[in-house]
């Protein structure tokens, strides 16, 4: 926190003269969080919470009267541990030891239950981006992007899901067995996605888990809290009671009591490998409950000395610093060959200079506000500690900060005592290293406690080959000449070591979220009959051939 008595350099003061006075805010990006009553959805009904509330801070900080603060937005309940725990009683009401009305329903029935919804959701597009903005600080655009690749992503999996259903929708005749074989639920799901990507990380665990026929309870993350509210009703009216039920309040006081009642048969978390273990032990019989885990990542990329280094600089601005830094998936450290480190370093710099810093509905901007509190503090740790052991801020105003907004720093050279080296930063800091021999880098992958990504940069096909082999089974991507991603979302998203558990794309989220589960008999004449008369009176929604269009 910079006192208002302390002189600011050029810099501070252009950082603090980002932020709007409250008549600066344009008007269609206004919001009125406050008009959001404390509603949680509990079995089916919108519920007024009448208990303590928790203030939803928004990053973007007002200047009022030479003053510049962070500005609550609104408020949403702050459940305790007994409160909460009632989601879970609904839902596993509803999952009624899978005999419940969703689990039990034919895949048709809930295909169209989420149709709906999808079509709900499209209705509140404007709000849930402008909450989303308001929120986490992800620019005007990005928040657009994310609700609607979100969308997207729901309407896949309903066209993957019928796909999954049309090739399950016969029998099969094996040495004198016919089986039918279809995927099932598993049972209570808790969902709970990360602030970054607050709707679409936590769509898509949870429309994959409730289209397959589990039943959910559902913990926003502590950002972008406020941006599901639009969306309750939605869930209410399109969904049996109980399927969907959404907790409030502070997670380490409230998942522990979860957990620990042994009701979560799945886990859909995103978030830290740290958090992931605690609750994973915390449940009663570990083995019981599926565990798909979205956890930390140091994705390095290496620009070898033939690298194409204005497409290297572009991509790894964009992927160092798209959402100021704030994606599972970015870049995280470069190794730079040591015959091109200063070419690369002057370019990436003037890159980093060019990139608009701002409120996110400014058109164009790039680097806006951090929604985690003090964490501009955090990152300047990283940055002195790395200063203290040989390093250099290469750019103009790097690390400077005010308030939530905090000026990228390019940090050179980052050595292996360096804590930039190995620690997952989350934020605008672009550390670089530079390299001789390749095997540093390798040393480095291997070292590491992550194994999700990594990007490669280079254009002589036998070196990139040697490369790809030594490291497709230390990281689950390789990017050539590109930044680390998870899109497009049919490609399977994971990772090794501490950074996932699990495999995430369109289909593979309908497999994770089900069992597989079958039908089989003798293929006598009398079992024929039996199978015959339930599939030609369509007796039962597990066994039969109905074919979805
Ligand atoms: O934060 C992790 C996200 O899944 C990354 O997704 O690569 O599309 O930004 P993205």
């Amino acid at each position: 926190m910079i006192m208002a008595s302390q002189t600011l350099t050029s810099f501070e003061e252009k950082l603090k003269s980002s932020f709007p006075t409250p008549e600066n805010i344009p008007a269609e990006v206004r919001i009125d969080g406050k008009k959001y009553e404390p509603l949680y959805l509990l079995d089916g009904k919108l519920l007024k919470w009448d208990g303590t509330l928790d203030d939803v801070s928004s990053p973007i900080c007002i200047s009022e009267n030479g003053q510049v603060k962070r500005t609550i937005i609104g408020q949403v309940p702050s459940m305790d541990a007994t409160s909460a725990m009632e989601g879970v009683y609904a839902a596993v009401r509803a999952w009624d030891n899978g005999r419940g009305e969703w689990p039990t329903m034919s895949v048709k029935g809930r295909i169209s239950a989420v149709e709906k919804f999808v079509g709900r959701m499209r209705l509140v597009r404007e709000e849930v981006v402008r909450l989303m903005m308001w929120e986490i600080g992800k620019s005007l655009e990005d928040s657009y992007k994310e609700f609607d690749r979100t969308v997207d992503y729901i309407i896949k999996t309903i066209d993957a899901l019928k796909e999954v259903d049309r090739n399950n929708s016969r029998f099969s005749l094996d040495d004198g067995v016919i089986a039918q074989v279809r995927r099932s639920p598993l049972g209570v799901c808790l969902s709970m996605g990360p602030f970054n990507y607050p709707l679409n990380e936590t769509y898509t665990t949870l429309i994959p888990a409730l289209i397959m026929g589990n039943t959910l309870v559902v913990k926003p993350p502590k950002f972008g809290v406020l941006l599901h509210q639009p969306l309750l009703e939605a869930f209410a009216e399109c969904f049996p009671k109980g399927v969907v039920n959404f907790i409030y309040g502070d997670g380490a006081k409230i998942i522990g009591p979860i957990m620990q009642s042994g009701l979560i048969d799945v886990l859909a978390f995103i978030g830290s490998s740290r958090v992931a273990d605690i609750l994973k032990h915390q449940h009663p019989r570990p083995h019981r409950m599926r565990c798909i885990l979205g956890l930390d990542a140091k994705n390095p990329a290496l620009v070898m000395p033939d690298a194409d280094i204005d497409l290297a600089v572009r991509e790894c601005v964009t992927g160092s610093l798209s959402f100021n830094g704030q994606r599972c998936t970015g870049l995280k450290i470069m190794f730079v060959h040591s015959s091109i480190i200063d070419q690369f370093l002057k370019k990436l710099v003037d890159a980093i200079d060019k990139l608009p810093q701002g409120m996110p509905w400014e058109k164009g901007v790039k680097l806006t506000p951090l929604p985690e509190f003090n964490k501009a503090n955090i990152l300047k740790g990283y940055i002195d500690d790395a200063l203290t052991k040989g390093a250099k801020i290469m750019n103009q105003g790097g690390g400077t900060f005010y308030e939530t907004l905090f000026h990228p720093a390019v940090v050179y050279p980052v050595i292996p005592d360096v804590k930039l080296y190995s620690i997952e930063q989350f934020g605008p800091i672009v550390p670089v290293c530079s390299y001789s021999d390749e095997k540093e880098f390798l040393d480095f992958v291997t070292n590491s406690n992550y194994g999700q990504q990594l990007s490669l940069f280079g254009n002589n096909p036998k070196i990139m080959a040697q490369l790809i082999d030594r490291l497709t089974n230390q990281v689950s991507r390789i990017n050539i000449n590109c930044q680390c991603q998870r899109g497009p979302d049919t490609l399977p998203f994971t990772g090794r070591k501490d950074s996932a558990e699990a495999t995430l794309s369109i289909s593979d989220a309908l497999r994770c979220f089900s069992i597989r589960s079958l039908v089989a008999a003798q293929s006598n004449e009398n079992n024929k009959d039996i199978v015959q008369s339930i599939v030609t009176s369509r007796y039962s929604n597990f066994l039969n051939t109905d074919f979805i269009l």
